[in-house]
């Protein structure tokens, strides 16, 4: 069996080691102080950092300007032909395809339905969608940013308004 050597380093170890980790705690502690700020007499100390994190801010409604479907309800097919100006480069609207597929009867289409047009692999992976207005929207928003992968070469539309004049031109094509 042990004999008593053997138990009082045994018990040694454990000690020494729990004593090290209540001091490495303690250090931690007056280090990384998370409690309220005070000092040994129970005074406020001010702190030496405050981080200013925010959480405490009234977290406010952030304006994001009109609501698409307001600025859609009242949008305008004329200054959307207009706006189609910038996407005559690469789409056509007679049928046939350029650098991208022909837009003719795409709001209500699926995405990537335009048969014998070579779509991204990123584009193709969301042909169960449709082309909403609303994810039209999104999409022309931020191409890019929206089907990641996408081979269309466009920055988009920051403005709500061109965005809803181009799909209300869009949604008269046959
Ligand atoms: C530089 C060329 C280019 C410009 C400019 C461009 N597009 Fe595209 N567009 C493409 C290409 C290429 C695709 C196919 C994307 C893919 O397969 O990832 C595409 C795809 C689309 C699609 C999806 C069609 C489908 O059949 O799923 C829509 C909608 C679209 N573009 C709208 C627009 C609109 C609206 C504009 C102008 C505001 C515009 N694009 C400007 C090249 C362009």
């Amino acid at each position: 069996m042990f004999d008593t050597m053997t138990v009082t380093k045994a018990v040694s170890a454990v000690c020494g080691s729990l004593l090290i980790f209540l001091f490495a705690s303690w250090a931690a502690d007056s280090l990384y102080h998370t409690g309220p700020a005070e000092g040994h007499g129970g005074e406020e100390v001010a702190q030496a950092y405050t981080i200013d994190t925010g959480a405490e801010e009234p977290t406010e409604a952030v304006e994001e300007g009109p609501a698409f479907a307001d600025v859609l309800a009242s949008a305008d097919p004329v200054a959307g032909e207009k706006v189609f100006g910038k996407c005559k480069a690469c789409h056509k609207v007679d049928g046939s395809n350029g650098t991208g597929p022909h837009l003719n009867g795409v709001v209500g289409r699926n995405h990537a339905s335009v048969e014998g047009f070579g779509y991204s692999e990123a584009m193709l992976a969301t042909a169960s969608e449709v082309w909403t207005p609303e994810i039209m929207n999104e999409f022309l928003t931020n191409p890019k940013g929206y089907v990641v992968g996408t081979k269309m070469s466009f920055a988009g539309l920051p403005k709500v308004e061109d965005r809803a004049n181009v799909i209300a031109y869009l949604a008269t094509l046959p």
